[in-house]
């Protein structure tokens, strides 16, 4: 019999999901252990050939989570996408885990939940207090940003020559996905995680301006920041066909940045992973076109 439990992940087609997969292969976890939820398991082929167990689950629909978390002992709840209705979506997940006798839920959260006074925290502060009244054990992997966030659309803002936004001079800790997913594979293998909270980032603060310097170092293309008000910023983002909503959403987002709530001096995440977290010219470099 394996000594690792049998571990579920949500949103395995997504970014994260495919990464936290791959690093639970990584830590030996065998492939039958693992059970890779996704809305569309045509999009999952290369799980089941690796010998994954593909099931299929819509945060929607309550009945497919049930049958999807048969036999689950640990499962990742990765957040959703659907900002209108995420936080019920979340409580479903979190209601069959629990009907399901499941002994662990770790949930990507967002940096500083606790104190942030981003509006995009306020579904991550919901979901928190939904696993606290489970009574299911849970780990609170509160995520900082992504490296990705700002180099996974290169193709299409490198040649504007500009990083705008509205973070001003703030500190942000940003590390590469693959970290998070390290972390996220740490919680859900070994023991000794229940109901902790880990504050997520790199080891280095950065700011937006610096993040563009090292693009543009690399690229040998100009890229530079340039910093507009909230207002201008979220104008800038509906002119670039944002809907209102979203463009609002990531403009606060910013502000929380020029605040510094997207910052962590923790030390969880190079503690998770066990190394130093990946380097940002490194992060900047695995993102680049080859
Ligand atoms: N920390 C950050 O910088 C940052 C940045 C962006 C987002 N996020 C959050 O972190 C999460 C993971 O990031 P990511 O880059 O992996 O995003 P992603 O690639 O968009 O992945 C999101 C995953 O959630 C799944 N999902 C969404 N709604 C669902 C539903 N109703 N039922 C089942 N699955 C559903 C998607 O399924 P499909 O594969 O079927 O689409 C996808 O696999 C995001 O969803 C978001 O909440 C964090």
């Amino acid at each position: 019999m394996s000594q690792f439990p049998i571990i579920a992940v949500t949103g395995a087609t997504g970014h994260l999901g495919r990464h936290v997969v791959q690093a639970l292969l990584d830590k030996g976890v065998p492939a039958g252990n693992i059970v890779a939820l996704v809305r569309d398991p045509a999009r999952a082929s290369e799980f089941a050939a690796q010998g994954v167990q593909v099931r299929q689950a819509d945060y929607a629909q309550p009945e497919s989570l049930s049958a999807a978390l048969a036999g689950v002992e640990r499962v990742l709840l990765i957040s959703g996408t659907d900002m209108q209705n995420r936080v019920e979506q979340h409580r479903n997940v979190i209601g069959a885990a629990k009907d399901a006798g499941v002994k662990l839920i770790a949930y990507t959260s967002i940096l500083n939940a606790d104190t942030t006074a981003m509006l995009l925290a306020a579904d991550h502060q919901a979901t928190e207090a939904a696993l606290r009244e489970s009574g299911v054990p849970y780990t609170l992997l509160r995520n900082g940003w992504y490296v990705e966030n700002y180099t996974g659309n290169l193709a299409q803002t490198l040649p504007h020559g500009v990083l705008v936004g509205a973070g001003g001079s703030g500190q942000l800790t940003p590390a590469p996905r693959r970290d998070y997913a390290e972390a996220a594979a740490t919680v859900l293998t070994e023991g000794g995680h229940d109901n902790a909270t880990y504050e997520l980032g790199g080891d280095t603060p950065v700011t937006l301006a610096q993040l563009a310097d090292e693009i543009s170092r690399q690229t040998g293309q100009p890229y530079a920041y340039v910093n507009q008000s909230v207002p201008e910023y979220t104008a800038t983002l509906t002119g670039l066909g944002l809907p209102a909503g979203a463009a609002a959403m990531f403009a606060d987002s910013d502000a929380g940045i020029a605040r510094g709530e997207l910052s962590t001096a923790s030390g969880d995440l190079r503690r998770l992973i066990g190394r130093p977290t990946t380097p940002l010219p490194d992060a900047v470099a695995a993102s680049l076109p080859r």
